[in-house]
C-alpha cells in the first residue's frame, strides 16, 4: 500500500487505521506481530507510531523511546495484550536488540512490536514482519509505502 501524507494529522490518521485493521484479525499465528518503521531523521516514524496507539484507544502518550529503547503499553483488546515501542537509532546492531530481550518479547503472540530504524536491526526481524517505509516529500509531504515482505 502506498499514500501521501499531506500533515503529521495524516499520517497519524492512517496509522490508527491500519492499527485497527491489524488487530481486529485474529491470526493463528504463534509469535508477535512485528512493524518496522523505516526513513530518515524526522521522516514521521514516531508520529506514526502516535497515530496507531492513538487507534488502538491508547490513552497514554507515546513519546519517542530514543534514551530508553524500548517502551511497554498494556492493550486491553483481545488479540493484543501487549503494545512495544523500540527505537534502534542507537543499538549498535540486532546483538543489542538481542542484549535487550527481544527474543522472549518476539515469541509471544500477544504481543504488538513497532520498531523504528527497523533496518538497522533486521537480521533478527522475523520473515513475515510488516515493513513501513516514509519518505521525506517536503516540508509536509509524506510518502508512505506499507508492504509485506513475506
Ligand atoms: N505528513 C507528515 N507526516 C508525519 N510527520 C510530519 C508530516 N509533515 C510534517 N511532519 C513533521 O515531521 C516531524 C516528524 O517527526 P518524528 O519524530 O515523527 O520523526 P521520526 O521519523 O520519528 O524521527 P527520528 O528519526 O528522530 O526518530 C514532526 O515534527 C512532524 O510534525
Ligand atoms: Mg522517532
Amino acid at each position: 500500500m502506498k499514500f501521501l501524507s499531506k500533515s503529521p494529522k495524516e499520517t497519524q490518521k492512517a496509522a490508527g487505521v491500519l492499527a485497527k485493521k491489524i488487530t481486529r484479525k485474529t491470526l493463528q499465528k504463534r509469535t508477535a506481530l512485528v512493524l518496522g518503521l523505516e526513513g530518515e531523521l524526522g521522516a514521521g516514524k514516531t508520529t506514526f507510531v502516535k497515530g496507531f496507539a492513538k487507534g488502538l484507544g491508547l490513552k497514554n502518550k507515546i513519546s519517542s523511546p530514543t534514551f530508553v529503547l524500548i517502551k511497554s503499553y498494556n492493550l486491553k483488546l483481545t488479540t493484543y495484550n501487549n503494545l512495544f515501542h523500540i527505537d534502534a537509532y542507537r543499538l549498535k546492531d540486532h546483538e543489542d536488540l538481542i542484549r535487550l530481550g527481544i527474543k522472549e518479547i518476539f515469541s509471544n503472540p500477544k504481543n504488538l512490536i513497532l520498531i523504528e530504524w527497523s533496518d538497522r536491526v533486521r537480521k533478527i526481524l522475523p520473515k513475515n514482519y510488516l515493513r513501513i517505509h516514509i519518505d521525506h516529500i517536503d516540508e509536509n509531504e509524506r510518502k508512505i509505502v506499507i508492504e509485506n515482505d513475506k
